[in-house]
């Protein structure tokens, strides 16, 4: 069933401009440009019969969480943590309600404090996950209102959780998390829109233009996928360094933690995630020419002081390889690799800056001759502590 893809996992990073699409096909209105979360099912419906649901009376209750809550929480592991931190700076930015993003085995052990009036989030592709479960169970004990975003549908986290969204990515075989993440990340643009919408702080005029910009990332996807050669070209390069280190700022963080967990459970090297911010702060000592720095710098608000930091590491002896907007003439000068995504808003830059990442580490990995669907020692649930 690999239709004709050497691995899953490949075949399931060119599935994601279709899994996108479905992810937020459900929740936006493609004539009027709205958002309107399908079917979440607040009021205590089973997960078997969301699908049976009023979406009109559905939307009013979900709509009425909304406007109640006042802080959000965010609970998830490895990859679903990072799409998390994506959201994470979404909500935060687009609604105006204070958002923490943590780890499920942290939160778990370390007695949060969670208000009555919270909405814990937890992410989890196969809805198994021990960790993200037990969060999820203490979240509900202590008051707060919970909201899964699973792909696995009737898996247990989304039978535990009050409401459910869906990633709709279809099974997700292969090891390393891909579509699942991007679809994630769609879903939670539509969540972000629909808490600012419902809570008077984002114009109508805005709305329309953040669903425009999502409507448009599955083929920008596409457009992503089919420079796959200067991908597999950048990865062949990647075997003779010591380390890397992945970095870039704001939504781009994320993208950097996750494309150096990528290389990591593919090809078995040691990379790095930082904020690019944080550089001077210790990584800046550890740059020679046998380090390879990985800049995820799109043309967003953080684009320049990306690019400072980016000459910073290069002023070191720093290999660089950068992923920009468009034909960016100062990122190929300065760069060993330049890897281009299309222009796009910065919320939605996350879902097409991780596709290189994802290419680069799977190209790498399968010419070092590494099983990329099932790298050692991993699990694709990790169902115990
Ligand atoms: O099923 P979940 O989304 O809860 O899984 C969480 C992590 O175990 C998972 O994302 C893991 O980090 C992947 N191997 C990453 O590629």
């Amino acid at each position: 069933e690999k239709q004709g893809y050497a691995h899953f996992m490949l075949k399931e990073i060119y599935e994601q401009p279709r899994a996108v699409a479905a992810a937020i096909e459900p929740h936006v209105n493609p004539e009027t440009f709205s958002v309107a979360l399908k079917n979440v099912g607040f009021g205590g419906q089973s997960v078997q019969k969301l699908e049976e649901l009023d979406a009109k009376a559905d939307w009013a209750k979900t709509q009425e969480v909304f406007k109640s809550i006042e802080r959000v929480f965010i609970i998830a592991c490895g990859t679903s943590n990072y799409a998390g931190n994506v959201g994470k700076y979404l909500i935060e930015q687009l609604a105006k309600v204070p958002v923490e993003c943590d780890i499920a085995s942290e939160f778990r052990y370390r007695n949060p404090v969670i208000p009555a009036k919270s909405l814990v989030i937890t992410i989890s592709q196969s809805g198994e996950t021990a960790d993200t479960l037990a969060a999820i169970r203490m979240a509900k004990e202590m008051g707060a209102t919970t909201l899964s975003i699973c792909n696995v549908k009737n898996s247990t986290i989304d039978r535990e959780a009050h409401g459910h969204l869906y990633m709709n990515s279809g099974p997700e075989i292969g090891v390393a998390s891909t579509k699942a993440f991007t679809s994630t990340m769609a879903v939670l643009n539509t969540l972000a829109i629909a808490i600012a919408r419902t809570r008077g702080v984002m114009s109508e005029a805005e709305e329309k233009e953040l669903v425009k910009s999502l409507l448009a990332v599955p083929s920008q996807m596409e457009g992503v996928l089919s420079y796959d050669k200067y991908f597999e070209e950048a990865a062949s390069s990647l075997k003779l360094f010591r380390g890397f280190l992945y970095m870039g700022r704001g939504t781009s963080f994320p993208i950097a933690m996750e494309g150096a967990l990528k290389l990591k459970e593919l090809a078995y090297m040691h990379a790095e995630g930082y904020a690019a911010g944080e550089m001077k702060h210790g990584p800046l000592a550890l740059i020679d020419e046998r380090m390879a720095i990985v800049m995820v710098a799109p043309t967003d608000h953080l684009y320049e002081k990306t690019i400072s930091n980016l000459e910073e590491a290069r002023a070191r002896g720093g290999k660089v390889i950068s992923i920009g907007t468009g034909d960016n003439e100062k990122l190929r000068e300065i760069s060993e690799h330049y890897l281009a995504i299309p222009k796009a808003h910065w919320t939605v830059n996350a879902i097409l800056a991780v596709i290189p990442l994802q290419l680069m580490s799977y190209h790498l990995a399968s010419n070092l001759g590494y099983d990329v669907d099932q790298p050692r020692n991993l699990a694709k649930s990790v169902t115990v502590e």
